[in-house]
């Protein structure tokens, strides 16, 4: 069996990367869709983790990133710029390194994890913390892009949402067909828009034979398109997906309402309970604003949202270990042992 060489290899002909482009790859996507059988028999649904933080970089923005990086260093781009809550920055500054490119990131100050603070150095990226939120950084990425020579890579950049539709694609290859219901995380709303436009797609060719209801979820305190208007002070503990105003949010309620889906918003509580259950009875490690996805089936079942048999499938968008703090929050100090057997097996409640 050959080995899996990245999207744009895998997907070329559905991919807006021409023969003459050198792909930048570091061989993301063909990710794992884990059966979750625990959430599964709480549901009463037939439950898929897409697991996104398998990325070389902890999430599904390498997706997008091949995809941007490729054509921007195509077309000539020394240097490319994003705003970001820390995975597209640490994914912008990964692919730009693997390009030779010069990567600017804009970050909210104090409002990203450590774990991605770290990828966007390690990089080489030149990162600004802006004293102001994700937003802010955006207009600002904006205003750089269109004033200096730097390509923008957020997910604005259509090349971004080609590259993530890849994601839908993969399930639909996984399964045999569209599932009935995708659950995920919404912040810019870039990611609902790909995998409706990846769903669609297949659809459209004829390798599935219906198209999922899209269920986006909001963090409450951040929850713009929930509550119809722009967030100014958006706030939740999932950083990841703390926007106020989403770019693509006209998109995301574009793909809720021809899919038949819903956009809802779940409490940070939630949030955190879901993260703690995908980690100890599913056994994946996924980020606090990932969890999400998982937070509002839960939620959704619970009010008989979802018919019982359904399949879904919910994305876990961004890897634990970028944001360690939340697995110790909660969890007992480790005890102290010598080097003992005795002590150790009495420690364990072996004894
Ligand atoms: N989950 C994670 C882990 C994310 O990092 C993001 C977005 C989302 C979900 C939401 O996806 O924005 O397409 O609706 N992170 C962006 C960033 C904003 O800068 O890394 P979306």
């Amino acid at each position: 069996r050959a080995p899996w060489r990245g999207i744009i290899t895998e997907y070329t002909d559905r991919l807006p990367i021409t023969a003459g482009m050198t792909p930048v790859t570091l061989q993301e996507g063909g990710t794992p869709l884990v059966p979750a059988p625990v959430l599964s028999a709480r549901t009463g649904c037939d439950v898929y983790l897409k697991v996104e933080g398998l990325n070389p970089t902890g999430s599904f923005k390498d997706r997008g990133m091949t995809t941007a990086i490729t054509v921007a260093a195509a077309q000539g781009a020394q240097a490319v710029i994003c705003a970001s809550t820390g995975n597209t920055s640490a994914s912008a500054a990964a692919y730009a390194a693997r390009a030779g490119l010069t990567c600017a990131v804009l970050v909210p100050k104090g409002k990203i994890a450590i774990g991605k603070l770290a990828q966007a150095l390690v990089h080489g990226a030149k990162l600004l913390q802006v004293d102001g939120s994700f937003d802010d950084c955006l207009e600002l990425a904006r205003k750089l892009s269109v004033d200096y020579p730097v390509a923008l890579v957020n997910s604005v950049n259509p090349d971004r949402i080609q590259g993530q539709k890849t994601a839908a694609f993969e399930i639909v290859d996984a399964l045999g067909d569209a599932p009935d219901i995708h659950c995920l995380p919404v912040g810019n709303a870039g990611n609902i828009t790909a995998y409706w436009m990846g769903y669609q797609e297949y659809f459209g060719l004829g390798l599935a034979t219906r198209k999922p209801r899209m269920f986006g979820f909001q963090a409450s305190g951040a929850a713009p398109i929930v509550d119809r208007a722009p967030v100014a002070h958006p706030q939740t503990i999932a950083t990841a997906i703390r926007i106020g105003n989403p770019a693509s949010w006209t998109l995301a309620e574009q793909a809720r309402d021809e899919s038949g889906g819903l956009i809802d918003k779940v409490t940070d509580r939630e949030i955190l309970a879901a993260y703690r259950t995908i980690a100890r009875d599913e056994a994946v490690f996924g980020e606090l604003g990932s969890s999400a996805s998982v937070a509002g089936l839960l939620a959704a079942a619970a009010d008989g949202r979802i018919p019982a048999g359904s399949r879904v499938v919910c994305t876990i968008t961004g890897n634990g270990l970028k944001d360690p703090d939340w697995a110790l929050s909660g969890a007992p100090a480790p005890t102290t042992v010598p080097v003992d057997a005795e002590s150790a097996a009495a420690a364990l409640g072996l004894a």
